[in-house]
């Protein structure tokens, strides 16, 4: 994705194009950038040979999943519909991880009816719940048990999960517990030892510690496990300012933790491997002039992405086609949703832009669609993949008169 004599292009073809066959606001994705990001992935942690859940949470589009799938990734789901979706992509369920913290008994009867790889659960009576199915059932559940490793992931708050304060797995005094009374049960067996500290990390020193942690508690039970889940949150670039998380040190730190054991490792991405191949088009309804800035107000609303209102996260607008004056003054772009919080970004000068002009909303493959919502009783947009010069409809945008 990138400038091509001045017009912006998603493979081989033009945003603008995008913008008049199928509309704004859409979602546009670029096949080439997730086979590339996956293939990275791949690559740093090679002398792992991890299995890779992609966090279906991340995004659910089926054909993006059809994608991932045909790389030979697995998913990491959270709610019945998410394995759903994730088996009807044609995902194995020997490569599918359920996280959690409130699994209802239907979701856990649905998941271990499907044989999938591992139930990661996140608290005692979860796993009293799931032997009982399993009783009920006859049958041998296999399941990971999430610790909180009490680690600061140095992310937005909202995104942090590993600290004790957070809801998220347990601790490690009431880990040995449930090992300890467990460990022999007819109906479950603890295979895997799970973790997830956060979203959006970019030092690699959080990781350090997780590590450190895991290691203890292992140490700890005495107990042989077969994986190890460390989650996703491998954090992207935002902006120019930021640095991606580092794979290859990241791949170093696990490969002399994994020293002497045999343990298997799966890890659960999903914003670095769909964060930044897809964008989000928009179009300039109007321009509002005040005395101190200039409002650009877009057909994109926080209903379509929520992130900048909901965690102040900050993602790059540039313009379609690139122009050589600029206006040196605050520019502020908006949504039309009646709520101050409905704004993107806010900049101090930008170029010269008109009313009807395409704009491009950066990185927003990853938790953009999927946590949009009718709010204002506003169609959800549509998706779109560009694969060359194909630009294939993933997700029809709503019709106005459905939803109204
Ligand atoms: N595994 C578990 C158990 C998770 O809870 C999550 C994300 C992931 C994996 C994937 O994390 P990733 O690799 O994508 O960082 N809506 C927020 C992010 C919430 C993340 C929730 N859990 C945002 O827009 O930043």
């Amino acid at each position: 994705m990138n400038y091509i004599n001045k017009r912006f292009f998603v493979e081989k073809t033009s945003v603008n194009k995008i913008a008049k066959k199928f509309g704004t606001p859409v979602y546009v994705y670029s096949l080439k950038k997730i086979e590339q990001n996956i293939n990275n992935f791949k690559k740093s942690f090679k002398s792992i040979n991890p299995l890779i859940c992609f966090s279906v949470k991340s995004n659910c589009n089926i054909n993006i999943l059809r994608i991932i799938k045909n790389q030979g990734l697995g998913a990491d789901v959270v709610s019945m519909g998410e394995l759903m979706i994730a088996l009807k992509a044609g995902i194995n369920p020997k490569k599918i991880v359920f996280s959690g913290v409130g699994k209802t008994i239907e979701e856990l009867d649905f998941a271990i009816n499907k044989r999938i790889l591992l139930i990661n659960a996140e608290s005692e009576n979860e796993i009293i719940e799931i032997e009982k199915i399993a009783k009920r059932k006859k049958t041998l559940v296999n399941i990971g048990l999430r610790l909180n490793p009490d680690t600061n992931a140095q992310t937005l708050s909202k995104i942090s999960t590993g600290k004790k304060e957070d809801k998220f797995g347990v601790s490690q005094k009431i880990f040995k517990r449930i090992i300890k009374n467990f460990k022999n049960s007819k109906y479950l067996k603890i295979k895997c030892l799970s973790v997830h500290i956060g979203s959006q990390i970019t030092s690699n020193r959080p990781y350090e510690k997780m590590l450190r942690v895991i290691k203890n508690t292992i140490r700890n039970n005495n107990y042989n496990f077969e994986y190890v889940d460390l989650g996703g949150g491998m954090g992207i670039k935002y902006n120019l300012n930021q640095k991606k998380l580092d794979l290859n040190s990241y791949s170093s730190q696990i490969k002399s933790f994994l020293k002497k054991t045999n343990l298997k490792v799966i890890f659960e991405p999903g914003r670095f491997i769909i964060g930044d191949a897809g964008i989000l088009l928009s179009k300039i309804i109007y321009i509002k002039q005040t005395k101190q800035k200039n409002f650009i107000i877009l057909d994109a609303a926080m209903n379509d992405l929520i992130r900048p209102a909901l965690y102040d996260a900050k993602h790059r607008i540039s313009p379609s086609e690139k122009k050589n004056s600029f206006i040196n003054k605050l520019h502020e772009f908006v949504g039309p949703i009646c709520e101050t919080s409905d704004k993107f970004l806010l900049t101090k000068k930008y170029q010269k832009i008109e009313q009807g002009d395409i704009l491009i909303i950066h990185d927003v493959g990853a938790y953009g669609m999927v946590l949009s919502s009718n709010y204002n009783l506003r169609p959800k947009p549509a998706e779109v993949l560009i694969r060359g010069s194909k630009n294939i409809i993933i997700k029809k945008r709503q019709r106005i008169n459905d939803i109204v």
